[in-house]
């Protein structure tokens, strides 16, 4: 028998975090805390307060209320407390004419690595990015996805226990996504614990062990991606109804009856139900006698982003 394993002590531990713009609370008593090895999805809708969580974790900003505790200090009190963050912003803050390896150096020196252990460091890092075959290749002639990694690489020289990265796949293409998933997977079995904030939840469930939904300042549900889609959804499924193109008022209006909601992809309608693929046989007849005949129906589990549109509309937690 296998005794029990023993969870590390947490890196982060945020505890009723509050915080105000103004009279606007926008943090509104915030529980987080993420433990070594473990990768955290912050989920949540623009203004939900997100960036707001991290500049506090990252002690760029004191809570009004609450405490944030980095390896057990606190971050805007004690800047050795910052030592063990790497924060990867949204933006790519590296500079345009200098090399991946200028870039990644120059970060080194700016984090306090000691001048004759920067090489190593500078490579190491580079290493666990996959940027080691652009070393030499100005900033500016990078693709985004490349971009992306040596932003990352930048942010992880000093070796940090906590990685904070904040929408770092937006506006980035497939591979692109897929490679900087591959880098936190590596972080992760390094031990490095990650906070990811993200608007896409395929990459939320795919690579989180827990998520968070953050909505107007609180925390509203937390928990492992498929435990919480399996709490919400029980045996229900998802039935996914693509039509032909140029559906008009009245077909809308008959999708709608049928209980059928639109997604963000033209053309294609969803529903949950428990029936399974029966239901999905009867709704397929339905909408044939209708005139409104599938081009294609896919029956599938409820994923986050069912979750996230429940927890959005307030019909959860
Ligand atoms: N420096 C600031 N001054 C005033 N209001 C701010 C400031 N930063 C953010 N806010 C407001 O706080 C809310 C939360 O912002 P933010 O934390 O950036 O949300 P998110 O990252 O989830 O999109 C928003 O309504 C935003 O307009
Ligand atoms: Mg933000």
């Amino acid at each position: 028998m296998n005794p029990e394993p023993v969870l590390a002590a947490p890196i982060l531990v945020a505890e009723g975090v509050v915080r105000s713009y103004g009279d606007r609370r926008v943090l509104k008593g915030v529980d987080l805390s993420l433990r070594p090895g473990e990768i955290y999805a912050l989920l949540g809708h623009n203004g939900a307060g997100k960036t707001t969580l991290v500049r506090a974790i990252c002690g760029r900003l004191r809570p009004d209320a609450g405490s944030v505790l980095l390896n057990g200090a606190d971050p805007a009190r004690v800047p050795a407390a910052r030592a063990g963050l790497g924060l990867v912003p949204q933006e790519i803050a590296l500079y345009a004419n200098l090399s991946v390896r200028e870039n990644i150096e120059t970060f080194a020196t700016l984090a306090g690595v000691p001048r004759g252990k920067v090489p190593a460091a500078v490579r190491r890092a580079m290493e666990l990015t996959r940027t080691l075959d652009r070393a030499d290749a100005p900033v500016r002639t990078l693709s985004g996805g490349f971009q992306r990694r040596a932003n990352i690489a930048a942010a992880i020289v000093h070796q940090p226990t906590l990685l904070i990265l904040d929408e770092p796949t937006v506006g980035v293409d497939i591979d692109a996504r897929e490679a900087v998933d591959a880098v936190i997977r590596d972080l992760r079995g390094l031990g490095v614990a990650v906070l990811i904030v993200t608007h896409d939840l395929d990459q939320a469930g795919a690579l989180a062990d827990r998520v968070g939904f953050l909505r107007d300042g609180s925390m509203v549900l937390e928990g492992e991606p498929r435990a919480l889609v399996a709490e919400a959804f029980g045996d229900q499924m998802e039935i996914l109804v693509h039509l032909a193109d140029g559906l008009d008022m009245a077909g809308e209006i008959h999708l709608a009856a049928e209980g059928l909601e639109p997604t963000r992809r033209p053309g294609v309608w969803t529903r949950l139900d428990s029936g399974g693929y029966g239901a999905a046989g009867r709704l397929d007849a339905r909408l044939r006698q209708l005139g409104l005949t599938p081009r294609e129906i896919r029956v599938r589990q409820p994923s986050l982003a069912n979750l996230f549109s429940l927890v959005a509309e307030r019909k959860a937690a």
